[in-house]
């Protein structure tokens, strides 16, 4: 009898405690609910203030706010000379920066015919480091640059463990990614501070937010441009700057191997054109974004899976 008794007693003292910690659990479960749901809401608002009403509303004048000239890095090809483009169909004259003279001439002809602006090319190879900067320093003197653009990139011939990546691919990593639009801001930005305003526009790559194996350099100097525009907001905004960091995912350029399932998945692997359009609608607005509804959404749903 007394043995019944005490299990009763502990039946009894195991059921209270379980509804306690069952209505402590459900309390931690809707305050988990609650929070993620809250940031789910807040992502969307986010999402259709940056990538929707902008473009419903009039285009911003962006030589009124930033001047009247831009410069591209890499830009005969894929997002830079899209970006070009969209820059050069809002009035701005483009100064293009690449390697080949035949194709500089021929994209900045295209533009200046298409949208009636002023171009100027600059042959420089970012692969060969610090020698090509007094030139490019001495082609801009004149020009009142109101936008950067970094664009020019490398990236890695296929992804690749970090011993069986080669010096040359190293240095150019180094050299393009990173040397690139640092030196470039250095030549353009005190000519923006002294007029008070100017954006700088840098384009880093989705593979900047995680340590990427087997994209080891790459992601990291990534990381580099995404942090270094980060800082220079910090430094510059309140000197009349705008700094962007652009984290694009996929835009189906020669990056992305023609032909392949990801060149045929329009809404999450725009065209360059089309991913342009909407991150130069972006400009001005979000100091860092990934410049394209559907790869917000796509870093949106990683941020709440992992
Ligand atoms: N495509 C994507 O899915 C994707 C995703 C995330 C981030 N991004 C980033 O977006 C940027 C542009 O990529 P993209 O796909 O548009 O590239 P792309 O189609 O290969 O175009 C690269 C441009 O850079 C120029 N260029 C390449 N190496 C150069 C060098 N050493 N010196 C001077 N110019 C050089 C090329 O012109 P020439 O060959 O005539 O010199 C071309 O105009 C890169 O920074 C890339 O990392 C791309």
């Amino acid at each position: 009898m007394a043995a019944a008794d005490s299990f009763y007693l502990l039946y009894r003292e195991i059921a209270r405690s379980c509804s306690c910690y069952m209505e402590a659990l459900a309390l931690v479960g809707a305050w988990y609910t609650a929070r993620k749901s809250i940031t789910v809401i807040c992502d969307f608002y986010s999402l259709i203030r940056l990538h929707f009403i902008p473009r419903l509303v009039s285009r911003a004048d962006l030589i009124k706010h930033y001047g009247s000239w831009a410069v591209v890095s890499g830009a005969t090809d894929g997002i830079g000379r899209a970006y070009a483009e969209e820059l050069a169909s809002r009035g701005l004259n483009i100064v293009l920066v690449s390697r080949n003279q035949d194709k500089l001439q021929m994209v900045a002809k295209d533009i200046a015919d298409t949208y009636s602006v002023e171009t100027d090319i600059i042959v420089a190879d970012f692969s060969n480091g610090r020698e090509i900067y007094d030139p490019i320093r001495e082609a801009l003197k004149d020009k009142d640059i109101g936008i950067l653009v970094n664009n020019v990139g490398v990236f890695y011939p296929y992804p690749q463990y970090f011993t069986q990546v080669s010096e040359d691919t190293l240095w150019d990593i180094i050299n393009v990614n990173i040397a690139a639009a640092s030196v470039m801001v250095h030549i353009v930005l005190p000519g923006m501070v002294e007029r008070r305003k100017g954006a700088v526009v840098t384009i880093s790559s989705g593979s900047c937010c995680k340590p990427t194996p087997q994209l080891a350099a790459f992601s990291a100097s990534k990381a580099y441009l995404d942090h270094f525009s980060r800082a220079l907001q910090y430094e510059y905004a309140s000197k009349g700057i705008f700094v962007q960091s652009l984290i694009p995912f996929c835009v189906a350029t020669n990056v992305t191997a023609p032909g392949s399932f990801l060149h045929k998945c329009s809404w999450l692997v725009p065209s360059p054109k089309v991913y342009a359009h909407h991150a130069v609608s972006t400009l001005g607005i979000s100091k860092r974004t990934t410049g394209y509804w559907s790869h917000s959404i796509q870093v949106t749903a990683c941020a709440q899976l992992l």
